[in-house]
């Protein structure tokens, strides 16, 4: 989703940093990008329809700046064009803005009564008119911020520039993700933190409703009562070189190389502060996509293990419908990003309700993990490609640590130690030639039974999201009450069969798609074989808890494999955005 950048420094050239940050931060999805920035005391703006490229050509890198904000918009309100990008400047002010001002229809009916006029059909335009509005009368930029957070509803993150004082960067944000990066002599605002990684490593957390007045040399944050705040510094972990690809044709096939190591890294964590899950009766497990998904792997595992029941549901829809939980609930939030609006939304609503809240959240800081009672960081590092690979596989990770903790089982996890190079092993293989049977067709189905089933789920969401090829998840015992009348000659069926329980049932269904015609892509723990499949990926064999982890990679690679084939833009799918702060 959009993506804010802006530097205040007198080291460097703020076009070229503003710009390098916004390709680090193209993987959020975008669809225009735009630029502001000081040269001579005076304000230049460039903004262009597309990728970053098209601004580039616009773009002197030889002037010289030490101020600017700059700006990728995946569009909400109104279509992608140049006009509606960002920034946005209303006489004295210009800003860049992530997330949705709410009221804005309202504010924009005061500002057109008092003379104003608009040039684009966004939100963004009308807050910084409104900014402008307030400042006539404030007459001074912190009281003018922090009573627009008054006025302001929604969720924002904005980089403001001022005329009146070009010594200082301003930043507020409410909901919306921002933070500032310190550096020697200059600072950074972002809106995430690939975008600073080329500088700087070290960055501290808008909180909301607070404002950042950021000089060359200082940051003074301050809070809703104007009344300055002490702020933690954070430092990242990983390198810039880390977010970069690494020699590999693409952002997703660099992650899904990386899960052993972050397998690894995830279940040797030190993990402080957990809850006595002794004390629960039941859990609910919130989260949207692939994240969703790893709750459907947990819910098997847990209510199996464990035995308790679980309760697994799209943030999207847990936020609006009745819950019944009480005092023995554990609500389990999962995102990779931890901004994701529908599951922070969720999470705020079972903390009304004082129920205990666990967060399993890649992102350090991130508001989902601020906000939880409890929070176990999965350690995949930066995740750039939109489509998750190795933080999907980290959240499965810790499911299957949470179901030996619940069960006090450690038997479960008995092959805990080979699991990363069995992930090495089950990557290496080839996927080419499986996808090269599939990636003409235009329907394509995933069917499983039990944990398989949460699995086929995430394959088929992957293939939809990078290869744009409809495809459906279905469990196998299901397809003959309606769905198998869309099985013909040659329509692939990707079959999943890893629990030999189920094992001779799936393999019935597997024989009444394939006896209408079904071309069958049987994936396997075990040694079966038969007519019934046209072509087997047999992945290891280890205990149940643990084997999805294994079972994942042959579905991520073929999805990759088959979006290649299809010259498709793999780690930046149409339409979509790494993280999802609309709701
Ligand atoms: C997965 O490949 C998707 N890009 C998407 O479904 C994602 O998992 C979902 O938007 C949730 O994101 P989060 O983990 O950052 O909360």
């Amino acid at each position: 989703m959009c993506g804010i950048t802006g530097y205040i420094g007198k080291n460097k050239n703020a076009i070229k940093v503003i710009i390098d940050g916004l390709e680090a931060l193209e993987y959020r999805g975008y669809d225009s990008a735009g630029i502001a920035y000081i040269t001579d005391n005076k304000l230049k703006v460039i903004k262009e329809k597309g990728k970053i490229v098209n601004l580039k050509e616009k773009v002197d890198l030889n002037i010289k700046s030490t101020l600017g904000i700059g700006h990728t918009r995946w569009a909400t309100h109104g279509e992608p064009s140049k006009e509606n990008s960002h920034p946005h400047t209303v006489n004295k002010f210009t800003v860049v803005h992530n997330g949705i001002i709410e009221n804005y229809l309202e504010l924009k009916d005061t500002l057109l009564k008092n003379g104003y006029t608009f040039n684009s059909t966004t939100d963004t335009e009308v807050a910084c008119a409104y900014i402008d509005y307030l400042y006539k009368e404030e007459k001074d930029i912190l009281k003018t911020l922090n009573k627009a957070t008054k006025i302001f509803r929604g969720s924002y993150a904005l980089g403001i520039i001022c005329i009146d004082d070009l010594d200082n960067l301003y930043a507020v944000r409410k909901t919306s993700p921002l933070i500032i990066a310190k550096g020697d002599g200059e600072n950074y605002i972002a809106s995430d933190v690939p975008a600073i990684l080329k500088y700087t490593n070290k960055y501290m957390l808008l909180d909301d409703n607070e404002i950042a007045k950021i000089s060359v040399s200082d940051i003074k944050v301050y809070n809703d009562k104007l009344k300055e705040v002490t702020k933690e510094t954070y430092e990242f972990e990983g390198s810039y070189e880390s977010s970069m690809k690494c020699g590999y044709d693409h952002f997703m096939l660099k992650e899904i190389h990386e899960e052993p190591i972050v397998f690894s890294n995830t279940v040797n964590s030190k993990m402080d502060n957990l809850p006595d899950f002794s004390k629960y009766n039941q859990i609910h497990i919130v989260a949207c996509g692939s994240a969703y998904h790893t709750g459907l792997v947990g819910k098997y595992l847990i209510e199996k293990y464990a035995n308790i029941p679980v309760y697994v549901e799209v943030a999207s829809e847990y936020r609006y419908k009745k819950n019944f939980y009480d005092k023995n609930t554990l609500v389990i939030f999962v995102s990779q990003s931890g901004e994701t609006a529908d599951t922070l939304a969720a999470l705020k609503k079972a903390n009304d309700d004082n129920i205990d809240t666990l967060s399993i959240v890649n992102v350090v800081g991130s508001s989902i993990a601020r906000e939880s009672k409890y929070v176990i960081y999965t350690k995949a590092g930066c995740e750039i490609a939109v489509a998750t690979t190795k933080a999907y596989l980290a959240q499965l990770s810790v499911f299957a640590l949470i179901t030996s903790w619940i069960s006090k089982d450690k038997n479960i996890l008995k092959d805990i130690d080979k699991i990363s190079n069995l992930i090495e092993e089950t990557i290496d293989k080839n996927y080419l030639d499986i996808a090269k049977q599939i990636y003409k067709n235009n329907n394509i189905f995933f069917i499983g039974r039990g944990i398989d089933y949460a699995l086929c789920m995430e394959g088929s969401l992957k293939l939809k999201e990078i290869s744009y090829i409809n495809s459906v998840a279905y469990q196998a015992g299901e397809l003959k009450h309606g769905t198998i009348s869309l099985i013909e000659k040659d329509t692939p069926v990707i079959a999943i069969a890893t629990n030999d329980e189920l094992l001779e049932k799936t393999i019935s269904n597997i024989k009444e798609v394939k006896a209408r015609g079904a071309k069958v892509i049987f994936i396997t723990n075990s040694d079966v074989t038969g007519d019934f499949y046209d072509y087997i990926i047999k992945i290891p064999k280890v205990c149940e808890t643990l084997q999805p982890i294994l079972t994942v990679i042959p579905l991520q690679l073929i999805a990759y494999e088959v979006a290649k084939l299809n010259n498709c833009d793999i780690d930046k799918p149409r339409n979509l955005a790494k993280s999802v702060t609309v709701e």
